[in-house]
């Protein structure tokens, strides 16, 4: 119980999280994709762009995993959620710093629920004439309910993720658990708590 690293579940407010992908099947992925963005991008020089905060993680390891030259920035971005449903206002809270005009741009994101950093993210990156626009998303949830997430391709996407709230890997509740090395899911609906 001393260790909060290393534990298949966690109890946190509350809610039972417990480990759906595991740190290898992380990083095995993870080579795979940058792997796949080496062959795709061999004689190109992209700029990477990381979306901050939850994407730190991913970026870090994805990067290393590229055997190709290339640039990187970083992008934050706020938004307002009620419990369910995105509020749909998003804050741009700092711009990439880098001239991306005729370049190749791909944006990393940590996870795609409703789409709508996705939808903001395209619309604020076009707006500086990069060559390209690509994404890669460690999760892409299975949101029924969003409106925005089909609407841009993703490129690569890590894993797909039922729709529950997750954590680890760069992803947070309420700022904590970002260090955990595998990704964990709320299951709500599993009764009564019982850590296991
Ligand atoms: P979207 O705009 O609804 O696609 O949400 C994207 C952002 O919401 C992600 O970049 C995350 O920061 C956050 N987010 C969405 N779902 C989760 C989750 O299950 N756990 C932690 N953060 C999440």
């Amino acid at each position: 119980d001393s260790s909060l690293k290393n534990t298949k579940s966690y109890l946190i407010d509350g809610k039972f999280f417990s480990e759906i992908i595991s740190p290898s099947s992380i990083k095995s992925r993870v080579h795979q994709i940058g792997e796949d963005i080496s062959r795709e991008f061999k004689s190109e020089k992209p700029v990477i762009i990381g979306v901050l905060n939850g994407a730190f993680i991913f970026m870090s390891d994805l990067i290393r995993n590229i055997d190709i030259e290339f640039e990187v920035d970083f992008i934050k971005i706020s938004s307002y959620k009620n419990d369910l449903k995105s509020s749909g206002t998003i804050n741009l809270e700092k711009n990439i710093n880098i001239d991306v005009t005729n370049k190749h741009v791909i944006i990393v994101e940590d996870i795609v629920d409703t789409g709508l950093s996705l939808k903001y993210l395209y619309g604020e990156i076009s707006k500086l004439s990069p060559s390209s626009i690509r994404f890669a998303t460690l999760l892409y949830k299975n949101n029924k309910n969003n409106v925005h997430r089909n609407k841009i391709h993703l490129d690569w996407i890590g894993f797909n993720v039922e729709d529950y709230f997750v954590i680890g890997y760069g992803l947070d509740y309420k700022q904590h658990y970002r260090g955990l090395n595998g990704i964990y899911a709320a299951k709500e609906r599993w009764g009564n708590w019982k850590r296991i």
